[in-house]
């Protein structure tokens, strides 16, 4: 039997698939590459000596799925599919809810035409919102998002919970994620962003490239240890181990299951800009800008639950994810165009 990645050839994804891989399991990639490129493929073969399956399709498109289920013997869905950009959501809503809910409701109900009654689905520490308390564990309250993209998270949330409560053959897993970066050991697969990107590591590294002049640190008058936000970030390699060790929760009768997937370590905007100097022998020119809408002070895990129930543990800290995200874009300063 096979697992079905949707999203498989983007950031997360594609490492989720090597590590899917080299754990023994069989894989089938559907992405539409509206946010990832095909080329990713070939790196995915090199890195794993497997040809993976691909099928290029849209999660609203019933018709890919009816192909997949007819071909591939699935088992499984980890679905990654899904827009992201938090900004770019608050200006196209009607895109996000379409690309995301109604993506998602469309597979949903294909796969249980077909009897594929697991899955596991990308969401985001976004559906603590602002939190009362740090670290947030799973019981922390979801509280109201401030955009867009957040809600589809929420909702979507809600909507595998209400499945799994109507028929309880599902097996849904939700897997909160923190803040991914890092890379491949590699230096092959790594986060390709279009234009100019929204999250702090992947800005950090266009500057440390050249492609960009300086950093702009959003806010140093939070109620932090240095004034600038802090986060929980954590090495994308680990973040695709966890969706393995994951996979032990779509077992007969495990029901819904959710997990933070974080280090349960924060870390500010400027720790990271100091360690990836240090590192990386490389300066990031910064200035500091005023606070970015929607933006919180401190977000961080307790990944508790998943180390007692999955095993799960990050392995890499700060040091390597800085220096795992530089090797990518050091080699790929294009991208996968080089
Ligand atoms: P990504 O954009 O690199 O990957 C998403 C992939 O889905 C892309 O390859 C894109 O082409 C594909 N896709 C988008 N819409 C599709 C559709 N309608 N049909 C088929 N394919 C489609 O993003 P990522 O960082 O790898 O994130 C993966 C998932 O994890 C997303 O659901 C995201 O919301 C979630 N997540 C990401 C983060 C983060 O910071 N990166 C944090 C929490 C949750
Ligand atoms: C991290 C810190 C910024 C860019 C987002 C989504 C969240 C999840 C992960 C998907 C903050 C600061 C950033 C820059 C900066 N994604 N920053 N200058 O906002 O924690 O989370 O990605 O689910 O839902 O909201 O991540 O990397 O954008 O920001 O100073 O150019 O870096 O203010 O403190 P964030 P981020």
């Amino acid at each position: 039997m096979a697992i079905l990645v949707t999203g498989g050839t983007g950031y997360i994804g594609s490492h989720t698939v090597v590590e899917l891989v080299q754990s023994g399991n069989d894989v089938v990639i559907l992405d539409n590459l509206s946010n990832s490129d095909e080329r990713v493929l070939g790196r995915l073969k090199e890195i794993t000596g497997r040809d993976i399956t691909f099928y290029k399709g849209d999660i609203r498109d019933r018709g890919i799925f009816e192909e997949i289920f007819a071909k591939e013997k699935i088992d499984s869905v980890i679905h990654f599919a899904g827009l992201k950009a938090v900004g770019e959501s608050v200006s196209k809503p009607w895109e996000y809810y379409d690309n995301n809910i109604t993506g998602t409701l469309t597979m949903l109900d294909e796969m249980r035409k077909h009897g594929v009654k697991n899955i596991i689905f990308s969401s985001s520490s976004t559906v603590y919102g602002d939190p009362d308390q740090v670290p947030v564990t799973e019981e922390s309250p979801k509280k109201a998002c401030t955009n867009p993209y957040g809600w589809t998270k929420s909702m979507l949330e809600q909507i595998l919970t209400d499945m799994h409560t109507a028929d309880s053959e599902w097996n849904v897993v939700l897997l909160r994620y923190f803040n991914p970066i890092g890379a491949h050991k590699s230096g092959r697969i790594g986060e390709n962003p279009d234009g100019i990107p929204n999250n702090l590591m992947p800005y950090i590294t266009q500057v440390a490239v050249g492609k960009l002049k300086e950093l702009s640190v959003f806010g140093d008058d939070y109620d932090t240890r240095d004034g600038t936000g802090v986060r929980d970030y954590i090495h994308v390699v680990d973040l695709a181990k966890g969706h393995v060790a994951a996979l032990k929760k779509l077992e007969p009768g495990s029901g819904l299951s959710i997990y933070n997937l974080g280090t349960g370590t924060g870390y500010s905007v400027l720790e990271i800009v100091r360690t990836f100097e240090e590192v990386n022998g490389v300066k990031i020119p910064y200035v500091i800008k005023g606070r970015r809408a929607g933006d919180i002070a401190e977000n961080y895990a307790s990944p508790k639950k998943a180390k007692e129930e999955l095993g799960w543990v990050a392995e890499n800290g700060i040091r390597e994810m800085c220096e795992d995200s530089w090797r990518w874009q050091k080699n790929n300063p294009g991208g996968y165009a080089d």
